[in-house]
Formats: C-alpha cells, structure tokens, sequence
C-alpha cells in the first residue's frame, strides 16, 4: 500500500516536472481516439479563441496550450514519445514545431464572430467555392474527421509594386485665367507586388453526427484569391452515399431482413449489425407474415441537435419459402399442424397495398 503511494507520488512528480498536461488541457482520457482528440481541439478551440476572450488576460496563453496539446496528441509519433517522458522529451528531440492547427479546421482569417455578412461593400471578394463531400452513414451516425488536402492558390509578397485600386476620376486643368478643362482619368495606387503561390492546405472537416444530406460547412477565407481583396470561402456540402443495408428518412432508419418460413412461424431471435457495429436484438414469439415491420425506438439516426435523441429503426421482414418438396407423409403433417381452413381465396388483393 504505501509503496503505491508512493509510486503515484512519483508519477505525479515526473508528470508534472516534465511539462503540460495535453490530456487534461484538451479535457481527454489518455485513452482516447484521434477523433475524440480532433473533437476535442475543435470544440475547445472555438471557445478559447483569443478574439472570443478579450477580458481573459490568459487567453492566449491557453489558446497556445491548447495548440501545443492537440499537435502532440494528434501526432502518432509525438503522442508516443509524449507518453512515454512528457514534454521536456519532445522538446529534445526538436518534436515541438508550434505549428497552427486552427486554421485546418476554421479556414484562415481567424474568427469573424457573430459579424457573418459585414463585408464591407467596397472590398472586392474571390469567389466562394462549394465542394461536396461524399461520406457514408457510418460517418452521419458515429462522426468522423475527414482530412481534405487542398492545393490553395495564396498570395504571396513578390519584388517591385504594381497598379492596384484603379478608378476613374476627374481631374480639372487650369488652361489659363477662367479656363478649366476637366477630363476623366485612370488613377491608381501603387501596391507591393503580389504572385500567386500554390501552399498545400490540410483542412480538417468533421462530419458530425446526425448531419443531413446537403448540409454545409464554411471555411472562412479558403475559397479563390482576390488580387485585391478578400478570398472567397470554402463551402462543404454533404452528400450521402447510398447504403446496401439501411435507408434514411429524417432521422430514421429502414432497414429488410429475410427470415427462413420456420422462423417466421415458429419465433425467433436475431441480432441486427447497427452502423457502429453495436448489435440491435430482435426477438418474436409470434408468427411474422412478409411485410410485417417492427419498430426499435432509439436505434434510428443521432439528432444533429441533440446527439442524445436518436430516431426510430424500423425493420420490415422478408420470408424465404423452402424450396424441397415435400413427401406425401410430410404434407399432410403440415397441413395438420397448420390447420388452416382451405377455402381457398381466389384473389384477396395484395396485402396492405
Ligand atoms: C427494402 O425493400 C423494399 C421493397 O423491396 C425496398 O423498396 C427498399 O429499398 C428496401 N430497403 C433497404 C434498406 O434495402
């Protein structure tokens, strides 16, 4: 016991004598996944961001920590070695290159908070670009992070100037005592020269649970280029790919399952692979008739509002009829088993419809 104690004791100290916590800064199990820890950064990222904190004389002390934090953890190497002897160790190796994260999943610019659409109206602006993104309903129903590897053509600082800001304006010329002459002319400003320079950018988009088909993203600043002005943005629009197994309506899902004849009359119970993987367990006593449909409550699609309301699985039953035929004997142990009255029913419509 006390040399537990201790042990503890000295963990503690070599943890805390080694450099920051990044599990405890980004709120995270030392057990967590790359998502869980992306999750983390993003949610986290928008809170602490500088510009959102003014009052908070620490808050670009713990932007940066948080930084630091998400660029070890998301790092299969540096997470490694991390865990192994703490920050001081990253450190040594020259690991720690104090790279931004931010932008990769906000676009650059930083935050425009709460001004959305104040542009002002002079600045020219490049063109939005929307992109979309085709994700599976795996990714709709659990979330995922998908890295988008961008060649972003970025205006880069280039020797001399060029003309820049031109307009027309009026200017007046004294020809002599009362004698103006007034014409219109091109003026324009001079400007440090410019190029454009394609820069790799990796963007980090997360595909939150229970978004829908056509939803969008924007990333600030990541769409085309203006000479003399703003970029445009980045505009991510999701499109679900079709799924062999389950269909989705709002926030349900549909879904079939063939049962043999002797299951369908006799009862049975089945385990239903759900998106995650987790098994969704079906069982009937009674008889089930092609067409019957249970509903699970809760086993549908994750709210986008609330991820903790889920919509409803409806299952819809197939029946797969023996293809053997049947001795003479076995037939009428069926028939006597069923029982069913044979008046037979020339055409009752079908069923349902
Ligand atoms: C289930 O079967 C119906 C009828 O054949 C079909 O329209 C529907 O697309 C199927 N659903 C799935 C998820 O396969």
């Amino acid at each position: 016991m006390k040399s537990l104690v201790l042990v503890n004791l000295f963990l503690f100290f070599v943890v805390t004598a080694a450099g920051r916590d990044f599990y405890a800064i980004l709120g995270v199990k030392k057990t967590a996944t790359l998502n869980e820890i992306k999750k983390a950064y993003r949610k986290q990222a928008k809170e602490l961001h500088p510009d959102k904190n003014k009052d908070d004389p620490d808050a670009s002390t713990k932007f940066q920590d948080l930084g630091a934090a998400y660029e070890v953890l998301s790092d299969e190497d540096k997470r490694k070695t991390y865990d192994r002897c703490g920050e001081d160790c990253l450190k040594k190796d020259g690991m720690m290159d104090n790279s931004d994260p931010f932008a990769s999943f906000f676009g650059d610019f930083g935050f425009h908070f709460g001004n959305e659409g104040s542009h002002s109206h002079d600045t020219p602006r490049g063109a939005n670009i929307v992109m979309d993104l085709y994700v599976t309903l795996e990714e709709l129903y659990s979330g995922n992070f998908v890295e988008i590897t961008r060649n972003k053509p970025v205006l880069k600082p280039a020797s001399g100037t060029r003309k820049c800001n031109c307009r027309q304006e009026m200017v007046t010329r004294n020809l002599g005592p009362g004698r103006f002459q007034m014409m219109q002319q091109t003026v324009c400003d001079e400007c440090p020269n410019v190029r454009m320079v394609n820069e790799e950018r990796v963007l980090e988009i997360e595909v939150e649970p229970g978004m829908t088909n056509g939803q969008e993203t924007k990333f600030v600043a990541e769409g085309e280029p203006h000479m003399d002005g703003e970029p445009g943005d980045l505009i991510i629009r999701i499109k679900t790919v079709p799924h062999s197994k389950f269909e989705r309506k709002g926030d349900d899902l549909y879904t079939n399952v063939t049962i043999s004849l002797q299951d369908a009359l006799t009862g049975f119970e089945i385990d239903i692979e759900h998106l995650d993987g987790h098994k969704v367990t079906v069982t009937r006593d009674k008889a089930t008739w092609p067409g019957a449909k249970i509903r699970k409550k809760g086993e549908g699609m994750p709210n986008y509002e609330n991820n903790n309301l889920h919509g409803t699985l409806y299952v819809t039953f197939d029946v797969e009829f023996p293809k053997q035929e049947f001795t003479p004997e076995e037939k009428e142990d069926l028939r006597r088993i069923l029982a069913q009255s044979s008046n037979n029913r020339i055409y009752n419509g079908l069923r349902g419809s």
